[in-house]
């Protein structure tokens, strides 16, 4: 499957530090609890949490959206939950990508019921243009276009998130 380069790593770095520092002045002198979803957020949440300069906890999500390669179906399920409660903290759920907004709606419903402090969302790209559900997203890297993303994390049947830059798969030959 070939890829072409879209965004790269010094573009990324850069947005990413960003959104770090925004972070930083969101909560002053606060804890935070970081909570990525596993596995294609797992490049952006190593780079954020280097640029948040806060008392920060990292706590994993894995879930699993059935549907196929590229389609999400809306179903989510938790595969691997939080080890420790969020009860009265401060929580940023860090994703990928939200597409359709399916997955993000989910989990923002499920950890919201945790009786956070407060619950806000990170994510490194958006698709508006496949909306299903709306879903805030506090603190947002980049909107795209409706292409498949791949590298920094992001798959294509589990190849290509090691790419140190956001491509794009194509349909091209060669
Ligand atoms: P949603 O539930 O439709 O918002 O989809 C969210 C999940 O689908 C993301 O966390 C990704 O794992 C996956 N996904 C959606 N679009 C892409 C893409 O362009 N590249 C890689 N993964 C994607
Ligand atoms: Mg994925």
């Amino acid at each position: 499957m070939p890829t072409k380069p879209l965004i790269d790593a010094g573009t990324i770095a850069r947005r990413v530090a960003e959104l770090g520092r925004a972070i930083t002045e969101d909560y002053p002198g606060q804890a935070l609890v970081v909570v990525p979803v596993l596995k294609g957020s797992y490049m952006f949440a190593a780079d954020l949490v280097r640029h948040i300069d806060l008392d920060v906890a990292i706590d994993f999500l894995g879930v699993r959206s059935y549907g196929n390669q590229q389609e999400s179906s809306g179903v989510v399920q938790i595969t691997t939950d939080l080890s420790h409660s969020i009860e009265g903290k401060h929580v940023i759920l860090v994703e990928d990508i939200v597409d359709t907004g399916l997955t993000v709606a989910y989990l923002h419903q499920n950890l919201a019921t945790r009786q956070p402090a407060s619950l806000k969302v990170a994510s490194l790209l958006h698709k508006p243009s496949r909306t299903r559900v709306p879903v805030r997203i506090d603190y947002l890297g980049f909107t795209v276009d409706d292409v498949f993303i791949v590298g920094y994390g992001l798959d294509f049947a589990q190849k290509f998130r090691n790419l140190p830059y956001l491509a794009v798969v194509t349909d091209d030959e060669a």
